[in-house]
């Protein structure tokens, strides 16, 4: 599979690494485009990829979009051509404001989370109607390399943004809430910051065989400590806090998606 790499940064490095890692993508077939010279041979050298220079990319019959969505003003002319095919990860960008810019309407947009960069990506993939069984096909491989791709209408990747996008930060504020108890409760911030990893890790193993109510059962005994602590949970909120916390990340990602149209 030939591709071209349009920003090799946080994202587009680790699908890149992952595609690379899982022999989706071979060395010699991917290109990075980057705007100055010098950062696109450095690219290049560290990913043993090809540098692109601008008419490489004019060219290109593939492209992966990775830059910040306030980049794709300056990226749009330079990919724009009618026979292409263009896979997006850019938050909030339309699928169709994709294709009107580029020209091209085999447009595949993608939206990972911060688990591609260990190989545990949620990614809602959705595509144009022109988008061939191939372009979808390249896509699901790609993605696939740096997680699970989940097939999504593209109106519910405001929703995905806000659950699958965000998330990480939320479960990574219980991991720290859980390490400042300990804290609270004798342990020293080492200790205790170790403790909640382990806790976290272990219930995310169990999760992919439980439900978390099930979890939640088996820890709690009758009278004991789990259902002592379930109990300060519930009364301080924790589940309307997550649950709300979901429908605004998803509102403001709508909001954001309206902004950049
Ligand atoms: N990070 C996430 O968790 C995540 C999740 C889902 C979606 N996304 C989406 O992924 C995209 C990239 O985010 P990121 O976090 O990876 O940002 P990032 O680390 O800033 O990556 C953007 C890259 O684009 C490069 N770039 C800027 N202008 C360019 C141009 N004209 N041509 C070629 N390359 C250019 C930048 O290079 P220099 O810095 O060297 O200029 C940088 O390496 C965004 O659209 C974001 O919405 C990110």
């Amino acid at each position: 599979m030939k591709l071209a790499i349009v920003g090799a940064g946080k994202m587009g490095s680790a699908v890149l690494t992952g595609a690379l890692k899982a022999g989706v993508l071979s060395p010699q077939d991917v290109g990075i485009y980057h705007p100055i010279e010098n950062r696109r041979q450095q690219l290049a050298d560290h990913f043993q990829v090809n540098p692109l220079n601008d008419d490489d990319i004019h060219h290109a019959e593939r492209v992966l979009i990775a830059v910040k969505p306030q980049s794709f003003d300056d990226v749009a002319p330079l990919i724009a051509q009618r026979s292409a095919s263009y896979i997006s990860l850019m938050a909030g960008v339309p699928a169709t404001t994709i294709a009107r810019r580029v020209g091209s309407n085999r447009v595949v947009r993608a939206m990972p989370n911060l688990g591609a960069r260990v190989g545990l990506s949620a990614t809602a993939l959705a595509s144009l109607p022109q988008a061939t069984s191939e372009d979808v096909g390249v896509a699901e491989q790609l993605f696939g390399a740096v997680g699970t791709v989940y097939h999504i209408p593209e109106r519910l990747f405001d929703a995905f943004t806000g659950l699958a996008g965000s998330g990480p930060a939320f479960a990574a504020i219980f991991a720290e809430a859980l390490a400042d108890g300990g804290v609270s409760v004798g342990f020293n911030r080492k200790t205790a910051r170790d403790l909640a990893r382990q806790v976290m890790l272990a219930t995310a193993e169990l999760l992919t065989e439980d439900e978390p109510a099930d979890i939640k059962d088996e820890v709690s005994s009758a009278g004991g400590t789990a259902i002592s602590g379930l109990v300060a949970l519930e009364r301080h909120g924790l589940r309307y806090a997550a649950i709300q916390a979901i429908k605004d990340a998803s509102a403001r990602a709508a909001e954001l998606s309206q902004e950049d149209k």
